[in-house]
């Protein structure tokens, strides 16, 4: 955990579960989450495709529903909120940028016009940033006057995040931000949202991407819709301890490296002077 504990919670997911009912039979794209956010700083959600980050993201950001479990925000519980309750929260509290960046904007508004309809239905927070200045953070001040449908996919990547970060609100949730660009692009990305989040945005991003996960203080790695380990970017590449999360059924997960030192799937766990220890068993070394 880092010192962000300490802060107040803006949003936390408490055994969340999704099943999706696909024709082929169900699918547990979340299996029991549960996950604190507290208010400023990014944390980032890694781990394979399919593991359910998505799943997670969206259902942080109330563009789906859990199955189970309760969604806390801003200190309530949201988990039911409906009609003009839900309506708000998505408006004014939550910008949201989904992995297929296209589907958050106004196809018929310029850049700049996406950005100035995006700080009006926030309702202009004081202090936040204001369209042409996150245009010209994203590095998009060139391309103000064109619609989004003329844009490159990395651009449009770029035009969705800083929608999301015009006049910031509390939470920021972003889907693969960098996943359409380049390092010089992905670090504008980055940066940006490390300014909002200086001045107590929350942001929640997922990625695969090394240079983002490196750059991260707040690393949650989910597989298999489980939450396993948590460390800093730095760390997840420089060491090979982490934290691994145990949910609310008292599950534990490995993280993948720790795993392959269970090739039988058993452990025998000893507790040793007020210490868990989890050793391969004798006939399985
Ligand atoms: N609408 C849906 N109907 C049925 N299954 C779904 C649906 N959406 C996602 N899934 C399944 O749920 C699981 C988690 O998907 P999700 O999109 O959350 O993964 P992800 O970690 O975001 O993957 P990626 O890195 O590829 O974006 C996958 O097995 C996926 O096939
Ligand atoms: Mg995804």
């Amino acid at each position: 955990m880092t010192s962000e504990t300490d802060a107040v919670s803006t949003a936390g997911l408490s055994n969340v579960v999704r099943i999706y009912h696909a024709v082929a039979g169900e699918v547990h794209a979340l299996r029991g989450v549960d996950v604190d956010f507290p208010a400023g700083g990014v944390t980032a959600i890694a781990g394979p495709s399919g593991g359910g980050k998505s799943t997670l993201l969206s259902i942080l950001a109330l563009r789906d529903r859990a199955s189970a479990g309760t969604v806390t925000l801003f200190g309530t519980d949201v988990t039911q909120a409906r009609g003009p309750v839900l309506k708000s929260l998505r408006r004014n509290r939550i910008a949201w940028v989904p992995q297929r960046p296209a589907h958050g904007l106004f196809p018929h508004l310029s850049a700049i016009e996406n950005l100035q309809q995006a700080a009006l239905i926030r309702g202009r927070r004081a202090g936040g940033l204001e369209p042409a200045a996150a245009l010209d953070l994203l590095g998009l001040s060139h391309r103000a006057e064109a619609q989004p449908g003329r844009l490159s996919g990395g651009e449009q990547q770029r035009l969705a995040v800083a929608a999301a970060l015009t006049h910031a609100p509390a939470l920021v949730v972003a889907d693969e931000p960098t996943a359409e660009l380049d390092d010089e692009n992905a670090e504008r990305v980055l940066s940006a949202l490390a300014t909002v989040a200086a001045e107590g945005t929350t942001c929640v991003v997922s990625s695969h991407d090394p240079r983002a996960l490196r750059r991260l203080s707040r690393v949650l790695h989910l597989r298999h819709g489980v939450l396993s380990a948590e460390r800093s970017g730095a760390e997840l590449l420089r060491t090979r301890e982490a934290d691994a999360v145990i949910d609310s059924a008292g599950r534990l997960q490995l993280p993948p490296e720790a795993l392959k030192l269970f090739p039988e799937r058993r452990a025998r766990v000893q507790i040793v002077e007020g210490q868990v220890v989890l050793r391969v068993p004798e006939g399985n070394r």
